[in-house]
């Protein structure tokens, strides 16, 4: 358990405008600050920072809090893991008390420790390369031989072997003071149904992954013939998400200032690596994520996109692409000619070659134009009809008009066609999508004012007119401390008069508070999820904009216990929200 008192100096010492601007860049709005969301993409700002309130709140994706609310979500750390985090940031010294169960989301394992044992399993791994034994000489002699890498790189990256036994490395790991069930929780160790104990890794060379701070936090081992699965992952620990980290980032990040090569195997970053092109990342055996994404930006402007040469390389660089383009990433794509993949290519072709391909990696337009050029034949009307209705469409997906008017030349010569009827094509492929998203919209916002798509206060959809007014009442009860005092000291209120059970749980939360003689709302971070952080900060937040007095108040009141008064009397009916939405929807047809 940490005390309040530590909470209030960790969060005093954490100035929230600060702390978050190390991490978005905010402009000033009035006494706020804005800037773009870090939790979800956007082109516009609304991530909101308060500094008087010392809270954030984004009406994009309703992600809001404390400092300790952004640190949990942005590090993706627990809630105690957070408060120390922000300790350390402040320098202060806390002293945590590790006894389970005393607070929500305790951590089973220390990841300090967890940490450690993964560099000792590196360790045993990269020693095991070098040992004596014939199946350590023919892992080494897939490295070396088969793939072609040379000792220093093997060093370099760490790259190891685990020997064919279910329990050899096991076994070491206990001498050196590990338990099973701290292996099996680094997914080092499996365990059977029979409950015995076996090494996860067994007879594969191994890749550690190794995050920017040179904690090594996983590893993927590769089988050295064509037996299935080829690869074998780590799966998310407590000290590693996947979908968050990028391998070889730790490298890379020193020499990325220009640019990234995203690939897609790691044995495609080692290549190019030890061809001298240093800026090399892969993504850990998944599609790239809006995370990784994020996190390349931080790093550099531009990222090459450098898949393999297959169907689906391509698929999902056209993925990869957007994903980066979003995040406002200037992105180009490789194509890979007569080989399948970087690896492969700069194997048979040299790293100058390769240097020459990257620099005619091209755009995402002039990419797929390329490709859909050469699927036709624009000789042939139909063919030439069918192109020209790929090419408006990729063009009417571009933003920026000066753009535009120069794909619009590009394909009208390209096709022999006026560029006027082009343009208008583009336009009218630009007007249809609009009207799609506005109708799209409409829809959701009438879904979301009726919580029809509400997952944090399920209850919702029930009562959506009741459970509007426990939000404003809760708002002003989150805002004001003085109307708390208000409505616990005249018993105004009980948790019978709330219909939702999220929002009893916030009021019977602020009444807990008040009677600890506690205007602070610290606690929540113990007692409830980020998702529903972000619901109270929401009410919080709508109420800080509009006018506020205590009549607002008692009438707030008022309609709320009338409203469930009246829903308690109904039995039937519960869902009447969601036939009103059937209903207009049949209208709308
Ligand atoms: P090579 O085939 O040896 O050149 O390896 P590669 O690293 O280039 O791998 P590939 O392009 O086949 O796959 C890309 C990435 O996907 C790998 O680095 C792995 O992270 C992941 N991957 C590939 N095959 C598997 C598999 O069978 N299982 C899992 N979990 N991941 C895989
Ligand atoms: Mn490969």
């Amino acid at each position: 358990m940490i005390s309040k008192e530590t909470i209030e100096q960790v969060l005093m010492r954490n100035d929230i405008e600060s702390l978050i601007g190390s991490y978005v860049n905010l402009r000033r709005a009035g006494s706020n600050l804005k800037g773009l969301c870090p939790f979800h993409s956007e082109k516009t700002p609304s991530f909101t920072v308060y500094p008087a309130e010392n809270s954030f709140y984004c009406f994009g994706c309703g992600v809001g809090g404390d400092a300790i609310t952004f640190i949990r979500k942005r590090e993706n750390l627990d809630y105690p893991d957070a408060v120390e985090f922000l300790a350390n940031r402040a320098g202060i010294t806390i002293v945590r008390d590790e006894s389970p169960g005393k607070y929500a989301g305790a951590p089973k394992f220390d990841k300090a420790k967890m940490l450690k044992m993964n560099v000792d399993a590196a360790k045993f791994f990269h020693n095991q390369l070098f040992s004596d034994t014939p199946d350590a000489k023919q892992a080494l002699s897939y490295f070396t031989n088969s793939r072609g890498l040379s000792l220093a790189t093997i060093k370099h990256f760490g790259l190891g072997f685990a020997p064919n036994s279910f329990d050899v490395f096991s076994k070491y790991m206990l001498s050196r003071g590990y338990t099973y069930d701290e292996l099996v929780a680094g997914f080092l160790c499996g365990r059977s149904d029979r409950g015995t104990y076996y090494d996860a890794f067994r007879n594969r060379v191994m890749f550690p992954i190794i995050d920017v701070s040179g904690n090594v936090i996983a590893f993927g081992g590769r089988v050295m013939d064509d037996s299935k699965p080829k690869y074998k992952n780590s799966s998310d620990t407590p000290v590693f998400k996947k979908s968050r980290n990028l391998f070889a980032l730790n490298f890379a990040r020193l020499s990325c200032e220009e640019s990234l090569i995203l690939c897609e195997g790691y044995m495609d970053v080692i290549a190019l690596h030890s061809a001298g092109f240093t800026n090399a990342v892969a993504t850990l055996g998944t599609a790239i994520t809006a995370e990784q994404a994020r996190m390349m930006s931080r790093y550099t402007k531009k990222v090459i996109i450098s898949y393999d040469a297959d169907e689906a390389g391509q698929k999902a660089a056209m993925r990869a692409i957007k994903m980066l383009g979003d995040v406002g990433l200037d992105v180009t794509i490789l194509k890979i000619p007569g080989a399948k993949d970087p690896d492969e290519y700069i194997k048979s072709n040299g790293s100058d070659k390769f240097k020459r391909l990257l620099e005619s990696s091209k755009s995402r337009f002039d990419y797929n134009m390329e490709n859909i050029l050469s699927k036709y034949d624009i000789n042939v009307s139909a063919d030439k009809i069918k192109a020209s209705r790929e090419l408006v469409k990729l063009i009417s997906e571009t933003y920026s008009l000066a753009e535009r008017d120069i794909y619009i030349q590009i394909v009208s010569k390209a096709l022999q066609l006026e560029p006027k009827s082009i343009k208008d094509d583009v336009d009218r492929a630009i007007a249809a999508r609009q009207r799609t998203r506005k109708k799209e919209e409409s829809q959701k916002v009438k879904q979301d004012a009726i919580g029809y798509s509400d997952r944090v206060n399920r209850d919702y959809i029930k009562a959506p007119a009741v459970a509007k007014n426990e939000e404003h009442v809760l708002g002003l009860l989150f805002y004001y401390p003085e109307y708390r005092k208000k409505v616990f000291d005249e018993a105004l209120l009980s948790a019978d008069d709330f219909f939702t059970d999220l929002n009893r749980r916030f009021f019977v939360f602020l009444e807990e508070r008040y009677k600890a003689s506690d205007d602070s709302l610290y606690g929540m971070n113990e007692v409830f999820n980020e998702e529903e952080i972000g619901r109270a900060m929401k009410m919080k937040t709508l109420r800080m904009q509009l006018s506020n007095s205590p009549e607002i108040l008692l009438d707030s009141i008022k309609t709320l216990k009338a409203g469930v008064k009246k829903k308690n009397s109904e039995s039937a009916n519960t869902y009447e929200a969601l036939n009103e939405l059937i209903k207009d929807k049949n209208v709308r047809k």
